[in-house]
């Protein structure tokens, strides 16, 4: 952890404030260096009250994203988050993460963008990224696993979203296989999972999450406001970004571990009570085909078993869903 994230995670363990000197023993440097460091802190946001009788006390934190105040929040982890990254603007994060792939960088680093000008959603759309207004972040994973096991990361890593949202807001999200978040009907997350594979071995995953947290109705385009919402439209009030940012990193962390424990079963069960796909007739666009029947199941690697009309059980890994009447 750094110097500030240190400072940041004592401020907040001690809401009642904490001296100077207590901080500096703590993170054993002077009290002259603590105080640059808060000041520093106050110019990125952060209000910091200081008091002889109570020492430096954490009012309150900016909406920006910093990545101190996220490993401050996070604490220890196993994996994922233990670097963050955070951009003002990128093209994608998922670029920014294939290129520290390529680099070499250890699994569990995370990079946000507070925008982004090339965002991209699955099957080639547009992902939508204003500035402030989301959560567009990801995740680099080196996971020992065969590539048609890929799609359980995706599974895991929306219900972890799933248990993450209701956390913090309250509301409750229905899961639409194979990775989106909605509420109501209207989508209010998504997920790019991009692989690097050989014929038998992962080589790296990179998990890119958008969340629509903070968007009024009418910052949506036309086109969209009937099929997408956010996360403060459906709780009628502001989210912390920060707040859901490390739930989501949090969650997701237990959901990595408990498929490196060979424990995906435990997640399919998870992902099915929370999923509205399942037990649905539905039709999926996968390629070129197109296949309709009834959504049983998830088998052992996230895939989705549809049952055809004729009685087939139809092996699905990717695609477009959608529900149809029942
Ligand atoms: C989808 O539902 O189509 C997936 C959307 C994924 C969007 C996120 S935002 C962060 C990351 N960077 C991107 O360019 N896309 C993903």
């Amino acid at each position: 952890m750094t110097t500030d994230a240190k400072i940041l995670s004592a401020l907040r363990a001690s809401p009642d404030g904490v001296s100077g000197a207590q901080l500096a023993e703590q993170l054993a440097i002077s009290r002259t260096a603590i105080w640059a460091r808060i000041e520093e802190l106050r110019k990125v946001g952060y209000d910091i009250e200081a008091g002889p009788h109570f020492g430096y006390r954490l009012v309150s934190s900016p909406d920006a994203l910093h990545a101190d105040d996220l490993l401050a929040r996070l604490g220890p982890v196993k994996v994922i988050g233990r670097d963050i990254q955070v951009f003002q603007e990128t093209t994608s994060t998922n670029d920014v993460i294939e290129k520290l792939a390529r680099d070499g960088v250890r699994e569990g680093a995370v990079v946000f963008a507070e925008s982004q000008t090339k965002g991209r959603g699955r099957l080639g759309r547009v992902w939508m990224s204003p500035a402030r207004k989301g959560l567009w972040f990801s995740i680099l994973l080196r996971p020992e696993m065969r590539p048609q096991a890929a799609t359980q990361l995706t599974i895991a890593s929306a219900t972890a979203l799933r248990r993450a949202i209701i956390s913090v807001t309250g509301v409750v999200p229905e899961i639409k296989w194979p990775n989106d978040l909605l509420i109501g009907g209207k989508k209010v997350a998504g997920i790019l999972t991009e692989m690097s594979a050989e014929v038998d071995r992962v080589r790296h995953i990179i998990l890119g999450i958008g969340v629509d947290v903070n968007l009024a109705a009418a910052e949506f385009p036309v086109e969209l406001r009937k099929i997408a919402t956010s996360l403060r439209i459906e709780a009628g009030e502001e989210i912390s970004r920060a707040e859901l940012a490390t739930a989501i990193l949090h969650e997701l962390d237990v959901d990595y571990a408990r498929i490196g424990g060979g424990k995906f079963s435990q997640l399919a069960d998870e992902w099915e009570a929370g999923c509205a796909t399942i037990g649905q007739n539905v039709s999926v666009q996968s390629g070129v085909q197109r296949i309709r029947g009834r959504a049983e199941a998830l088998d052992d690697d996230g895939a989705l078993l549809v049952r055809t009309e004729h009685g087939h059980l139809e092996r699905v890994i990717g695609g477009d869903v959608t529900l149809e009447k029942n």
